[in-house]
């Protein structure tokens, strides 16, 4: 009688423990959450606005402030701190809300390491860390998380290497790494995300080369890999992504051609920037088809021949820089692209500064400094000889 009442009892014991343990090593109960937060506020050594204040225990920690917990469970799923002017920095206990789907810390003064154990967290959709002052390297694992759509750690000290560990399987549809401290090359398995829309890699040290794998980023609206030191062939495959509306790649070392038919295949872009690199060869005339541009900007580059482009039809066009190049040949008709840029009523920037322009200016140059917008807006840099 008494031997299986003793193992039933001894089986409870065990269970019980075993669940015990299992919440301890992955620290998963509501109760950890509610820890986790207090030693979170725990490292935030200022909160000018009293943002926190509502973290204490006369509430239960799913009516905090920027705490959202789901429904069912009282687990946090959301933690929502933006813009709050939180100083201090961020307690490794993150990694114990094993239930977050959702993380906002931008535009605080946080600093101090992203916590790697914010890579247990495998149910993160999005996290946005964006402009505060985080320093050392991006944790490795948080790449290959399988939810992740959206990663924005912009504007931070960010070091080291951008992580290789992007699997074909994510589903990260931003990543948003710009203006850090990144090092080392861009590794080749972003081109594994092939959910990509925006990648923003600009003003970091990144060097090396433009990965052959991103022709597989066929849904990429947006790139900024600008204010690097990447070097090599610009890839002429990036101009058959079909999607892309903002291809910048200003201050690098790139060498490359524009290819013929640019926007003919590329009927969304707005942004061509290449300004800064070691581009050379023509103005393609296709660029007349691009009816949704406002930018382009090639400055410091080494294109040269006329520019014979049809301006007529970028009524978007805001801001035309060609400037530092060898665009024409001294020769009186280098100048008679000018008026198809009257039907530019957007336009507020042109630069053709330090080119080889010759001719004079047109008559159609009234039509700038006449019109309505132009006459407060509209800087020219020319420098034409005239003859
Ligand atoms: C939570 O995380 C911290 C630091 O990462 C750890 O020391 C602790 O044991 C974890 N578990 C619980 C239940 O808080
Ligand atoms: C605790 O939070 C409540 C609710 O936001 C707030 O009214 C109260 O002032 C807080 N108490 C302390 C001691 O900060
Ligand atoms: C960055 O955060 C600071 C406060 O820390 C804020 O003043 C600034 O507007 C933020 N910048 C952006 C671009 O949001
Ligand atoms: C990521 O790294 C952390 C800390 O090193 C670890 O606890 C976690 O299990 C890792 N996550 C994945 C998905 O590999
Ligand atoms: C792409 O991801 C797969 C796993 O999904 C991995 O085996 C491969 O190495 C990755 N490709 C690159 C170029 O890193
Ligand atoms: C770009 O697309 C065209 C037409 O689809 C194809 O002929 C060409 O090989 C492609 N170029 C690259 C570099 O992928
Ligand atoms: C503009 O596009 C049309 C049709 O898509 C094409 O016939 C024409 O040649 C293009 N213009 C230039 C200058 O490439
Ligand atoms: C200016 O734009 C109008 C309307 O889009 C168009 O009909 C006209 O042909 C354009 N003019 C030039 C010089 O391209």
């Amino acid at each position: 009688m008494l031997f299986p009442l003793l193992s039933k009892l001894a089986a409870v014991i065990v269970v019980a423990l075993v669940i015990h343990m299992i919440e301890a090593v992955y620290g998963s109960s509501a109760e950890s959450d509610h820890l986790a937060l207090l030693e979170i506020k725990s490292k935030i050594t200022h909160d000018p606005q009293g943002a926190l204040t509502s973290w204490n225990d006369s509430l239960p920690f799913c009516q905090w402030r920027g705490v959202t917990c789901g429904r069912r469970h009282q687990r946090v799923t959301m933690l929502k701190l933006r813009g709050l002017g939180l100083v201090g920095s961020l307690s490794p206990y993150i990694g114990n809300m094993s239930f977050l789907g959702y993380i906002n810390l931008g535009s605080n003064q946080l600093h101090g390491s992203i916590p790697p154990e914010i890579g247990r967290l495998y149910r993160l959709r999005s996290v946005s860390l964006f402009n505060n002052s985080f320093t050392g390297e991006i944790p490795a694992n948080i790449s290959s998380f399988p939810k992740l759509t959206y990663l924005d750690l912009q504007f931070n000290k960010l070091s080291g290497k951008i992580p290789n560990a992007f699997s074909s399987k994510s589903r990260i549809i931003e990543l948003a790494l710009d203006t850090n401290h990144l090092t080392g090359g861009i590794p080749p398995s972003v081109g594994n995300l092939t959910f990509l829309e925006i990648l923003g890699l600009t003003e970091n040290q990144l060097e090396g080369s433009i990965p052959d794998s991103f022709n597989q980023l066929k849904n990429l609206r947006i790139i900024d890999l600008g204010v690097n030191g990447l070097v090599g062939a610009f890839p002429s495959f990036m101009f058959n992504l079909s999607m892309l509306e903002i291809l910048s790649f200003s201050e690098n070392q790139l060498q490359g051609t524009l290819p013929s038919n640019l926007c003919l295949s590329q009927p969304h872009l707005t942004w061509i920037g290449f300004g800064s690199n070691h581009f050379n060869g023509f103005l393609p005339l296709s660029i007349s088809n691009c009816s949704q541009l406002e930018v382009l900007t090639l400055p410091n580059n080494y294109l040269k021949g006329e520019i014979a482009v049809d301006f007529g039809r970028l009524q978007h066009l805001n801001k035309l820089s060609l400037a530092a190049n060898k665009f024409g040949s001294k020769d009186r008709d280098d100048m008679n692209f000018f008026s198809s840029l009257s039907n530019c009523s957007n336009l507020e920037i042109l630069d053709l500064f330090s080119n080889q322009l010759g001719g004079v200016l047109p008559n159609s140059l009234g039509n700038f400094v006449g019109g309505p917008r132009h006459q407060y807006h509209l800087h020219m840099y020319l420098d034409l000889q005239r003859n």
